[in-house]
């Protein structure tokens, strides 16, 4: 199903790779350079210049005799931010929907080329906060509810671009996993709900060879995340063995001394005081610069911290080669004068790709979909989320406003459209102009009814958006519900349209009040699908793509059933503790609407024959598991259907009862493509940490004792078989 480009761009992925120095000759070449440093040269490489002084979102000194350049850090996760040019491709969410490695690794691949060919040093991104509560503002920037998945997506994502020579930046660090009181809140957390749960995706990202982590703005136990000695150099740097540069989040630096002897080593933008407008440049002022070099001299902080700053920075940027023929900066902070580099290149086929392949179908009744154009007299397509902006794209400051179809959330993890798709559009290329009547307001439901009426399929548009608390900005959602009065207007259309298809676009879940009504044949759920929106959804509609994608994130009957809500006061308790997500309702028995890891598909499949073999690397001699201990679980899928088409095989692990572990989670999903009647073998490998829990007493992982139980599945609710096992 994959394009030849796609698979093209895989093997180039490899062939690059195998260049990405290791951190042990990184660091050699790097001693050499900065042991010509002065103290004063150190610092200024670990100093940003200050809002708006230079072309990029930050900006470091640059020295010379030695020379380093200025670094150029650059937002975000799913493009270049504040650029011409580019490709604005779909948000985490999508790529974590996709449950596809392959495809998230392309991504990242397209993403690195272009942040490379912008003369980008360090990508802002991968985001991997959770949704902790279905209304955390950025969670549409990340994964979703579960660690494994935003792990995976994570490593892949940073493999992708890094391949390029870009340094990806993992973040927020950590526990920023809501907008409410950002700056100013303190999140507590017990040791092994953190290790679990929040410190997972970064540790998967360490493993990556990330080249810097950002850290957050709020507060972990009253202190900064970004002077946390505990979090920084013990975690970070201690457990997990990270060799690469810590950077603050905008403005999070918040003192000199403690936050380099807490483990920061970049501070961004670089300037105390916030800016009083978005495009006015900062102060020069700094709590590293001069203040740094001040606080070395009167030894409050040591010259061997700074050496251990500069040789992670010049580290990271050896580690990939951006010592060989970097690109000049191709940016400008005032994007009208940015200069004119086009380095979109076909990437628009990966963006329409990966749309359809995170496009989650939640309900197909009687197989509405797909539709084959030439059999359709009339289809009526309703609602402003199928429409273009109407005042053009980009129109708003960083996507901060809900105006036609949603494609990206707001806030700094967003990038220009250099065109975008819209649905009408895109189902317009495919069922042709005179077949379709559209209205793209919301709140005439008289006419949407008159127009879906006599339609052969009547097609009903809604989302829901939300993004980063910035400028006074409230970035949490406030509800659960659909914008521009898209409860009522599903129902008009499906009382006047015994055809009636749903399409969703969201940031996360939605409340479904009219889920059941028996008109509304079918639900797809784009998520949030970037430029290619329309096409990736006619791609679906017409059955040209067979739909794989599934939920990163559980989608309840009642709001009252998730147990996380945003925590309105400034102490952000985890008390859900492990049970989060699909985890919480598993525990309480809950029944969600839509489960986690949940789609349908145009065909269906069949589970058969689960092996598990444990001790794969068992020392005989020594009688125990040697640390890389592997369970390799096996199972045979048919496709057993009419359609061409991949399944997601989910395995979920069920700790001993001594574990006191959550009932099941989330421990490897293969996405497999199988024509009509044929089968394959997957097989799922866990490692040592895939079978650990965290123990608080040692302050280490280990193997619960007891028996285990492994259940493959096509969601967290659909498990078709199980096995027990020991070692
Ligand atoms: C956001 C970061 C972003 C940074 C630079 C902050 O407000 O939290 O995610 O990378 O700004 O734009």
């Amino acid at each position: 199903m994959y394009s030849y480009f796609f698979i093209s761009i895989l093997f180039y992925t490899a062939v690059v790779h195998a260049n990405v120095l290791s951190w042990d000759e990184a660091y050699i070449k790097a001693a050499v350079l900065v042991g010509q440093m002065s103290l004063d040269q150190k610092v200024a490489i670990t100093t940003g210049r200050g809002w708006a002084n230079g072309p990029c979102g930050g900006n470091t000194y640059p020295i010379s005799s030695p020379h380093f350049p200025s670094l150029c850090l650059q937002d975000g996760p799913l493009g270049v931010r504040g650029a011409n040019n580019v490709t604005s491709g779909v948000a985490g969410i999508n790529a974590a929907a996709s449950f596809d490695k392959m495809a998230i690794r392309a991504r990242a691949d397209y993403l690195g080329k272009e942040f490379r060919g912008k003369g980008i040093h360090v990508q802002l991104g991968p985001a991997v906060n959770m949704m902790r509560s279905p209304k955390s503002g950025r969670a549409w920037e990340g994964s979703g509810e579960d660690p494994y998945l935003a792990g995976i997506v994570a490593a892949e994502s940073i493999k992708g671009v890094q391949a390029h020579g870009v340094i990806a930046n993992v973040k927020h660090y950590i526990l920023n996993d809501q907008e409410l009181n950002r700056m100013t809140s303190s999140s507590e957390i017990d040791a092994r709900t953190l290790h679990e749960i929040h410190l997972w995706p970064f540790a998967r990202s360490v493993e990556a060879g990330v080249g810097s982590v950002m850290c957050s703005f709020n507060k972990i136990s009253g202190v900064h995340a970004c002077e946390n000695d505990y979090l920084l150099n013990t975690v970070l740097k201690g457990e997990l063995g990270f060799k690469g540069f810590v950077v603050s989040d905008w403005w999070a630096t918040h003192s000199t001394v403690q936050a380099a002897n807490g483990g920061l080593d970049m501070a961004m933008p670089g300037d105390i005081t916030l800016p009083t407008a978005i495009d006015i440049p900062g102060s020069s002022d700094s709590y590293f610069g001069k203040n740094l070099t001040d606080a070395v001299i009167q030894k409050d902080v040591s010259e061997s911290r700074t050496t251990d700053m500069a040789m992670r920075i010049v580290a990271s940027w050896y580690k990939m080669h951006q010592d060989e023929n970097f690109p000049q900066t191709q940016l400008s902070f005032d994007q009208r004068n940015s200069p004119f580099v086009n380095v979109q290149e076909n990437h628009r086929v990966l963006v329409r790709e990966m749309g359809a392949a995170s496009n989650v179908l939640l309900k197909n009744i009687n197989f509405t979909l797909p539709i084959v154009p030439s059999q359709v007299k009339s289809i009526a397509v309703i609602g402003s989320d199928a429409g273009p902006p109407p005042n053009g794209i980009n129109t708003c400051f960083l996507n901060y406003c809900s105006n036609g179809t949603l494609a990206q959330g707001w806030g700094s993890g967003t990038a220009d459209f250099p065109y975008l798709i819209d649905p009408l559009q895109g189902l317009r290329e495919v069922f042709g102009d005179t077949k379709i009547k559209s209205t793209l307001n919301d709140w005439d439901l008289h006419q949407a009814a008159e127009i879906a009426k006599d339609a052969d399929f009547a097609f009903v548009f809604s989302n829901a958006d939300s993004g980063e608390g910035l400028l006074g900005i409230y970035g949490d959602r406030k509800n659960l519900s659909l914008w521009q009065n898209g409860d009522n207007l599903i129902k008009a259309v499906a009382d006047a349209n015994s055809n009636t298809i749903v399409v969703i676009h969201s940031v996360g879940p939605v409340l479904m009040p009219w889920i059941n009504h028996p008109n509304i044949k079918a639900v797809l759920w784009p998520g949030l699908p970037g430029q290619e929106s329309g096409h990736s959804l006619a791609d679906i509609v017409t059955g040209k793509v067979n739909p794989s994608g599934r939920l990163p994130y559980t989608i309840a009957k009642r709001e009252e059933d998730y147990n996380v809500d945003i925590d309105l006061d400034q102490v952000v308790e985890y008390s859900e503790r492990l049970l989060m997500g699909y985890k919480w309702f598993d525990h309480a028995g809950i029944e969600p609407l839509f489960p986690f890891g949940y789609g349908l598909s145009y065909t269906s499949f069949d589970y058969d024959d689960l092996k598990v073999k444990t001790r794969v690397f068992y020392d005989d001699d020594a009688k125990r598991i040697v640390s890389d201990a592997i369970v390799r679980a096996s199972i045979n899928v048919r496709n057993r259907g009419t359609y061409d088409g991949a399944e997601i095989v989910q395995a979920y692990l069920s700790f001993p009862k001594s574990a006191n572990s959550p009932p099941q989670q989330l421990r490897g999903f293969e996405k497999i493509f199988l024509q009509k009647g044929q089968n394959a073998t997957v097989e799922f490998d866990l490692r040592k940490t895939e079978l650990s829990i965290w123990d608080v007493s040692t302050g280490t992982w280990v193997i619960p004792a007891g028996e285990f139980t492994i259940g493959i599945g096509a969601s967290s609710r659909d498990i078709r078989m199980s096995i027990g096992f020991t070692f």
